[in-house]
């Protein structure tokens, strides 16, 4: 039956990123100065870090799934297979292993295995998609600062 209250209730599912984020804008044309560019020659690209900070709720985590959509599309308007790949790292894990172990599986599944460290995983991957001419843009989300599990383990 149709709602009388909601026009359309999918917009407010957290997985809801609005068409336009207001206020945004330039933050949205500096992760374009950095990564749009890049799109220009793209045999020419290297890997680029940008962390984003700001207070809880001032919109990180929508504007960078707007923006992955904006450089995804961009990317398929130049026939450059590219892809948007969010890990959040409190769901996709908090150890390198496991969070390196899911990125594989997004991206290449055929891939994944747990016989490989976290990094032997990540350089497979890169590996993976020279041969195919294909990017990623990966973002992760929520990283705690003090990471957890093996990756907390100091040297005596
Ligand atoms: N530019 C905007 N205009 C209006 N609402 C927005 C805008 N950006 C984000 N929102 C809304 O504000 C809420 C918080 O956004 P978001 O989750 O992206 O923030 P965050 O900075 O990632 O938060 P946290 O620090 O908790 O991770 C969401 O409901 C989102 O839809
Ligand atoms: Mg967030």
């Amino acid at each position: 039956m149709r709602s009388l209250i909601f026009k359309d209730r999918s917009k407010l599912s957290p997985y809801y990123i609005p068409a336009v984020l207001p206020h945004r804008e330039k933050q949205i044309q500096l992760l374009g100065s950095i990564y749009m560019k890049m799109l220009d020659d793209i045999d020419g690209a290297y890997p680029v870090y940008t962390q984003i900070v700001g207070s809880v709720g001032t919109g990180k985590t929508c504007t960078t799934l707007r923006f992955g959509r904006m450089l995804t599309e961009e990317a398929e308007r130049r026939g450059i297979r590219l892809e948007h790949v969010y890990m959040n790292c409190k769901v996709d894990g908090s150890t390198r292993f496991v969070l390196f172990g899911n990125l594989v599986k997004k991206v290449a599944p055929e891939l994944s295995t747990r016989s490989l460290s976290g990094e032997e995983m990540l350089h497979r991957l890169v590996e993976y998609l020279k041969d195919r001419r294909k990017y990623v843009f990966i973002s992760f989300d929520e990283s705690s600062e003090e990471p957890k599990g093996e990756d907390n383990l100091q040297p005596n």
